[in-house]
């Protein structure tokens, strides 16, 4: 596997020779690119003599290669064939370039130009670490799923003391390996995921609804698509762009949502039921706006409950994974919900914590199986993703095992 090194201008450019020989030992094919500034600290020879390739230092070739048509094009060639891009040190100021998508050298503009997923170590003085800017940057790199390998504490090569000093080569190199490993991990899964809110009229202008905004539902997608796979996302109403590359499914009721579930059900090799599915629906819905006239009563019947639907319906090799919501006793009406339904597995919310959940960018969630309890702390949804990708994959494991015998 290729895995590209980008070396950008900090005094912690020396030790991306470290990390150089740390992917070598890996087995893994290193091609190294320089930024001008980064060559004020560190010859491209020591890469190139390091990596036996040509380390390159900018979208402009100087050499006989300019004669080279294909190298018009190099930063393209080298950002498609790339398994993973990895830049240590990031700078303050290539953080930001990133963050704002200039490109106006090879590494800005391979960085968008990769598919591969991106692994960024930043290195920098401990204010500019913390400035307002930089960290602003970094949320929105990694909101857009890039890795961030966070810097150690300690004392800075400009003296002062405090965050910013590239984090150990081990740190980064176990990122690396973590995302070249769940790349295509996915491929030949069809992953159909319901997301959102489901809403029910009430009348033309007014519905029954709730608090899901859709971002762990569509979270998911994004992972599942960025990891090899087909996706099908049926989503109710939300404020979110899909990720490209999803087939979506846009839904309004819970009933719509039921018959686009079960239309697709027989395709998908794994099921997600991250969506808020109404639980009612009024009895009546009225045709014209109901007007205001003293107290109201409206007559609820209940939904189907689709997750039910869908584990009678399974067939072999289908994994079925649900979410609970829960405000109290999270844990046990969680187990409860996993055994009445009879999912795979059930992603456990506690929605009663401030600050995540709900419309939040970040949340804390409790993987539960029959047998086990995996706890993942607060993080961003997009990580959140993952780990929860990886524990559902982990549910084939001991089915394959006993194919293969
Ligand atoms: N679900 C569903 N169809 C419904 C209700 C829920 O498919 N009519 C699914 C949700 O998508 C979720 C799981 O069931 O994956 C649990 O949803 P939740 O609202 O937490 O549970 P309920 O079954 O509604 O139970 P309760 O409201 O009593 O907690």
């Amino acid at each position: 596997m290729k895995v590209t090194v980008g070396v950008s201008g900090g005094i912690a450019a020396y030790k991306a020779v470290e990390l150089v020989r740390a992917f070598q030992r890996q087995a893994l094919d290193v091609h190294v690119v320089m930024t001008e500034a980064a060559q004020r600290f560190i010859q491209p020879l020591t890469f190139a003599s390091l990596t036996g390739h040509r380390v390159i230092t900018s979208l402009w070739n100087d050499g006989p290669e300019e004669e080279n048509p294909a190298s018009a094009i190099e930063h393209i060639d080298t950002a498609i064939s790339t398994d993973a891009l990895v830049v240590a040190p990031a700078t303050a100021n290539l953080v930001a370039k990133f963050a704002q998508g200039l490109a106006d050298d090879f590494l800005t503009t391979m960085y968008l130009a990769t598919p591969a997923p991106v692994v960024l170590a930043p290195a920098m003085n401990v204010n500019m670490w913390n400035h307002p800017a930089t960290q602003a940057n970094l949320r929105l790199l990694e909101d857009r799923g890039v890795r961030i390998v966070p810097p150690e504490s300690g004392q800075l090569a400009c003296g002062m003391v405090g965050s910013g000093r590239l984090a150990e080569t081990d740190a980064i190199l176990r990122a690396v390996l973590d995302v070249l490993h769940r790349r295509n991990d996915l491929a030949g899964e069809t992953v159909l995921i319901t997301a959102g809110g489901t809403r029910e009229s009430i009348d033309p202008v007014r519905f029954l609804g709730n608090r899901s905004s859709g971002k762990m539902g569509y979270a998911l997608a994004e992972a599942a698509l960025r990891r090899g796979a087909k996706v099908v996302l049926v989503s109710a109403p939300t404020a979110l762009r899909p990720p490209l590359g999803c087939e979506v499914v846009p839904v309004t009721t819970t009933e719509e949502m039921r018959t686009a579930v079960l239309g697709r059900l027989p395709e998908a090799t794994i099921i997600v039921k991250a969506a808020a599915v109404a639980d009612y629906r009024p009895v009546v819905q009225a045709e014209q706006k109901l007007k205001r006239s003293g107290p109201l009563t409206i007559e609820l019947q209940p939904t189907e409950d689709i997750l039910a639907e869908v584990v009678q319906r399974r067939r072999e090799g289908q994994l079925v994974i649900g979410f609970a919501a829960e405000t109290e006793n999270a844990l046990v009406h969680g187990r409860d919900k996993l055994l009445r339904k009879g999912a795979d597995a059930i992603v456990l919310n506690d929605v009663s914590r401030e600050g995540i959940g709900f419309d939040s960018d970040r949340n804390a969630v409790t993987f539960l199986t029959r047998q086990t309890a995996i706890e993942f702390p607060e993080m961003t949804k997009r990580e959140l993703a993952d780990r929860i990708l990886e524990e559902v994959m982990s549910l084939r494991r001991p089915q394959k095992v006993v194919a293969e015998q």
